[in-house]
């Protein structure tokens, strides 16, 4: 038997599944465990989840990393872990940190007169200054506005106010945390100052108390609690690293660090993300300015709210059957363009960069030669043009990249890189880990337990660039 191994763990609690990756000390990836679970659509475009879900869905998959290392001949020490999640999705926590209501997820759209008291409050000049971000349906602050005038009762038990990362990471250890990334996301933030901001929460008439304690994403935010052990078989005392946001996590873990950069995530959502060393807020702010989970880094990003979702949809109404494998393949028989057939995706509403949460997607120019692969295609495309809105707005505001690296099930396969290579007209990179927002979070651990002293040390030590996509103009 040789040494003992040093490991990682990384979480990502998406919208359709929680997963788990453990990464060892060379950055090798050697377990993966994922857990799928259900959106709650009670009306149209409200979605919802529980968060006792996300936490059913941890234990299992932690429960089968630690079963992993327990069958492997060769000794394995799980030094720290760390958490992604979803971003926006809110979770609102009574007294006894049970929580109140479903947590109302990014990807909702019922809070649109909410969004619209606020900035009538405030004017777009003062979110400009407060927050940086415009208010938009799928963040947290106008829907504690919606909890207060919809839903009054659950409204006075709400003592906390959190994000699903830091609702796992809370039944793990007890301790109740966000960092500068999720807390960006609420518009309750200001992204510039590094504080929650003292004008939004006091117009919306919020405590300042319903809100946690901020702390950077690499700190330790607590350690694995004795009931957190006993749940998931992750020993107690094991430390948990604050972790961050699905879309910077995911950017860590795709080297996308620093400015001169730009990540492309095709996930249930789709978004382009382009690091800064300054709060760059967009005159127009279409984009969103966030805090990265460095020190001192920011990143702008156009988020599209259906790109995987819309090919999931167009399985589900015409081959629920079938593999997106077999799909993609089917796509890739028919020409470019889909014979002049256009999809539009906006399924659910849009942010970027029309934000109207009642845009509604499309099928425009169908003929009767058209076949389902040609469906297939104009989705694949219409994402790809979705997200190229916001590549051209970031570039408009000279915010640009030499190449692209991309994550999510778009950028896992390499057709629908070669896509968005020819649709934003840049290489498309991946990387030799394949990372996504658990494999950040792998590397966040490994930071915060300090086997490294920053994260370009990991990105430098553990990732490299593979497999380029150039694109045909
Ligand atoms: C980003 C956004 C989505 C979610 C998906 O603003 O809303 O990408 O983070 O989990």
């Amino acid at each position: 038997m040789g040494a003992t191994k040093a490991a990682f763990i990384g979480i990502d609690v998406g919208t359709t599944a929680v997963k788990a990756v453990l990464v060892l000390e060379d950055g090798s990836q050697i377990a993966e465990y994922q857990h799928e679970y259900q959106v709650l659509s009670p009306r149209q475009n409200w979605y919802e989840q529980e968060p006792e879900t996300w936490w059913e869905g941890t234990k299992l998959v932690l429960a089968r990393v630690v079963e992993w290392i327990r069958n492997r001949p060769e000794k394995i020490e799980i030094k720290a872990l760390s958490l992604a999640g979803q971003m926006h999705s809110s979770v609102f926590l009574d007294e006894d940190d049970r929580a109140i209501r479903p947590a109302i997820l990014w990807n909702d759209s019922r809070t649109s007169s909410q969004c619209n008291e606020i900035t009538d409050r405030l004017g777009l000049d003062g979110l400009r200054d407060t927050v940086g971000n415009l208010v938009l349906e799928g963040f947290t602050a106008p829907k504690i506005l919606w909890v207060l005038q919809n839903e009054p009762r659950n409204y006075e038990r709400i003592r906390q106010i959190i994000m699903p990362k830091d609702y796992v990471r809370f039944r793990l250890t007890g301790q109740i945390a966000t960092d500068p990334s999720d807390a960006s996301g609420t518009v309750l933030y200001d992204v510039r100052r590094l504080r929650w901001s003292e004008r939004m929460v006091s117009e919306l008439g919020l405590d300042l108390e319903l809100l946690p304690t901020v702390i950077p994403s690499t700190d330790i935010a607590g350690m694995v609690s004795c009931e957190g052990s006993e749940a998931t078989l992750v020993p107690e005392g094991t430390p948990v690293i604050c972790g961050g946001a699905d879309n910077p996590m995911g950017a860590i873990g795709s080297g996308v660090v620093s400015p001169g950069t730009m990540q492309s995530s095709i996930g249930t959502s789709g978004t382009i993300l382009a690091p800064t060393n300054v709060p760059y807020i967009e005159d127009t702010m279409r984009l969103h300015t966030f805090c990265h989970c460095i020190t001192d880094t920011w990143y702008l990003m156009g988020t599209i709210l259906s790109a995987g979702n819309s090919l999931k949809w167009l399985k589900s109404v015409i081959s629920p059957n079938a593999s997106y494998e077999n799909m993609v393949t089917g796509a890739e028989t028919v020409a470019l363009g889909a014979e002049s057939l256009i999809f539009l995706p906006y399924m659910s509403g849009e942010r970027t960069p029309h934000n109207d949460p009642k845009a509604r997607g499309a099928f425009v120019g169908l003929n009767l030669s058209h076949r389902p692969e040609h469906l297939t295609r104009a989705v694949l495309e219409g994402v790809c043009f979705a997200l190229r809105d916001s590549v051209e707005l970031a570039e408009s505001i000279g915010v640009s990249s030499e190449s692209v690296i991309a994550i999510g099930s778009g950028g896992q396969n390499r057709f629908w890189r070669r896509l968005q290579s020819d649709i934003f007209n840049l290489p498309i990179h991946v990387t030799n880990r394949n990372g996504g927002p658990s494999y950040g979070a792998a590397m966040v651990a490994a930071v915060g337990a300090g086997f490294f002293n920053n994260l370009q040390e990991p990105v430098d030590k553990w990732l490299e660039l593979c497999d380029v996509v150039e694109p045909i103009p």
